[in-house]
């Protein structure tokens, strides 16, 4: 009897901590599972150890590639200004968004990554509690958390995101607007002030809910790289979830990544959609699936990420 009653207290001390460790409000670089790693016997990789490069990854990989477009957006060599310009004036920020590109720049810390796509392979997946145990969650376009967070976790660290994908986000989210044309730029500041801007290509969202002073805009010159250098101009640019990869792949000591490619039935679909079909469009060349996919097993087969199948 007594012995039953120790489970008890033990098992409610175990859910309080855990659902402690939840709701506490998730900072910067800190994860809230500390402790998870060693639970979920999670593959180690050690910070600072010096890996090999193979030929594969060096003739890829730049570590002196800028991310984030910084102030002027003239200082954009003219290949990539010409790359990236489709006949729209070039949008200007013009101070709205002071969102310090320093403040996440410091490497010398091993620092861990999630980068959770938005596949309905992460149905069903229970890796919501291995997810949060990243000092980062990347998360992008339309990803839903509520009702979903056994499989893919509750806390967002960056939010990827363009005119057409965009969300309201939560308070402490770094939202990183991805340029894909220079619209964009005009979208992001009239959605935070006059709203003035309504369309794009499609019906786009007029406001946006999201803290302004943690904007960051993604370098088109950092997509040229990925398109040139990585996807090697296959598809039109690269998409979303793999632009996001490639920033933690820049930023980040350890990266997993979840919820890519298609379910284990062969489907591609978001993770919320209950039709399996509704992903067809990402079988057209505006991104090439397949070969970013291949690219992420090899980063995998290379040791650079942990890739959760
Ligand atoms: C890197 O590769 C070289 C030659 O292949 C080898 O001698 C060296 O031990 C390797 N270093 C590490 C840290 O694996
Ligand atoms: C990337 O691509 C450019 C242009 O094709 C090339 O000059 C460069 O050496 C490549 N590699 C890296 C690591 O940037
Ligand atoms: C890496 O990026 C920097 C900054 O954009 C550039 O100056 C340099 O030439 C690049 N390295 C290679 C090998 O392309």
């Amino acid at each position: 009897m007594l012995c039953q009653r120790h489970i008890w207290v033990v098992l409610a001390l175990c859910l309080l901590l855990v659902l402690w460790q939840c709701f506490r409000a998730p900072t910067d670089g800190l994860g809230p599972f500390p402790w998870a790693p060693s639970l979920f016997d999670t593959p180690a990789v050690h910070c600072g150890a010096s890996t090999n490069s193979s030929a594969w990854f060096s003739a890829r990989y730049n570590m002196s590639m800028g991310l984030l477009l910084t102030g002027a957006a003239h200082e954009l060599s003219s290949d990539v200004v010409q790359w990236w310009l489709v006949s729209q004036g070039l949008g200007r920020s013009s101070g709205l968004f002071p969102g310090s590109p320093n403040l996440m720049w410091d490497t010398s810390r091993c620092r861990t990554c999630a980068v959770v796509g938005n596949s309905g392979r992460l149905k069903g997946s229970g890796h919501g509690l291995r997810i949060d145990a990243h000092d980062w969650v990347l998360r992008m376009n339309r990803a839903k958390i509520p009702g979903f967070e056994l499989d893919v976790g509750m806390r967002t660290t960056h939010h990827f995101m363009y005119p057409e994908s965009a969300v309201n986000l939560g308070p402490n989210v770094h939202l990183i607007l991805i340029p894909f044309k220079p619209l964009d730029l005009r979208w992001l500041t009239s959605a935070f002030s006059t709203g003035e801007l309504t369309h794009t290509y499609m019906r786009v969202k007029q406001f946006i809910k999201a803290d302004r002073n943690k904007v960051l805009i993604l370098s088109p010159a950092f997509l040229k790289y990925i398109h040139d250098n990585w996807t090697q101009r296959h598809g039109r640019y690269p998409s979303t979830g793999f632009t996001a990869l490639l920033f933690a792949l820049h930023l980040c000591q350890q990266v997993s990544v979840f919820g890519f490619g298609a379910d284990s039935e062969g489907n591609w679909h978001h993770y919320w959609e209950k039709n399996r079909w509704s992903g067809a469009f990402r079988r057209t060349r505006v991104h090439d699936a397949d070969v970013e996919f291949s690219i992420i097993n090899r980063l995998a087969a290379e040791g650079r990420i942990l890739f959760y199948k």
